[in-house]
């Protein structure tokens, strides 16, 4: 096993901290891109149905060698698809799409709250975790309130939120939230991106002082702050550099430097506001 620490969900599941994200990657390369990472040492991957590379993900899983009980396999409910039956129907196409028997967490991608379904769609988690086919549930993307009515409603706490998270936008109100109900934080697009926050010149500067990359000093920022990263690259060198944030440590004046970047500018779409697909 590697190096990457783990993280205990609120159901007893360990959880990487450190996982490989396959957004954007064609289902051609995604067979070759989790294998590298695989090969590099990573043990969790995050896919999702509206990714298109489940089976390309599945394929590198199975030809990996790694024990199935090594690995933590993340995907994801499209928003097409929410509603109790449809999610049953889509886990299914999920899991044969992947080649699996079970995932270790399924989530719902979006909220959609003018659809006004997703607490039905997380009774169909139940079931499936109910049923031991995913080895924990939880969501992404949701904002404090829908968290809140899904709590009260349902049975089982979301193991995860997986939303935007980086220095720029680093979320207080939700991480707090997550604390008090014992739910993981999960960052996406943990670097930006790789855009314009790997230049910013305080995050450029801890770099040259720690000898690392500005991705490294990142992601090691997320380690401490106590999230789970998913970085995603298609090259090697990167995808073995994303992995090599253990052997370094940031100090106070670091996190302090990197706490003031944040402008809770999204790099991506508003929960509140996004229904694409649905
Ligand atoms: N739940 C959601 O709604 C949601 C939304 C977005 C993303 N996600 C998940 O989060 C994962 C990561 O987010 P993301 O893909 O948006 O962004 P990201 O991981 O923050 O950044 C990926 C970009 O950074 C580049 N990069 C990677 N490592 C680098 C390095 N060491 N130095 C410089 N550039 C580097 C990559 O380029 P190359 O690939 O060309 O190397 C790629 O263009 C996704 O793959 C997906 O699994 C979830």
């Amino acid at each position: 096993m590697s190096q990457v620490p783990s993280l205990t969900l609120n159901n007893g599941v360990d959880m990487p901290q450190l996982g490989f994200g396959v957004w954007q990657v064609p289902d051609s390369d995604a067979e070759k891109a989790v294998a590298t990472a695989i090969e590099s040492g990573y043990r969790s991957i995050d896919t999702a149905a509206i990714y298109g590379n489940e089976a390309g993900t599945g394929k590198a899983v199975a030809a990996s060698g790694v024990p199935r009980d090594e690995l933590f396999i993340t995907t994801k409910l499209w928003n097409s698809e929410q509603g109790y039956d449809k999610t049953l129907r889509a886990f299914d196409e999920s899991l044969d799409k992947l080649g699996l028997d079970h995932v270790d967490l399924y989530l719902i991608h979006w909220p959609l709250p003018a659809k006004d379904t997703y607490v039905d769609t997380y009774k169909a988690l139940e079931k499936i975790y109910a049923d031991g086919r995913a080895r924990a549930i939880g969501v992404s993307n949701f904002l404090p309130a829908h968290l809140e009515r899904l709590i009260a409603e349902t049975s089982v706490v979301p193991a995860v939120n997986q939303i935007e998270l980086h220095p720029q936008l680093q979320q207080a109100e939700l991480r707090a939230l997550h604390a008090q109900h014992g739910i993981v934080t999960e960052a996406w697009s943990p670097l930006g991106q790789g855009k314009g926050l790997l230049e910013i010149p305080t995050v450029v500067a801890i770099a040259r002082k720690h000898d690392r990359t500005p991705a490294q000093v990142v992601l090691r920022w997320h380690i401490q702050t106590g999230n789970v990263a998913i970085p995603k690259s298609v090259t090697p060198s990167r995808i073995v550099e994303n992995l090599d944030v253990f052997g370094f440590e940031l100090d106070p004046d670091d996190l302090a430097a990197l706490g003031v970047l944040d402008e809770g500018k999204r790099l991506g779409a508003d929960p509140a506001e996004f229904h694409y697909g649905a």
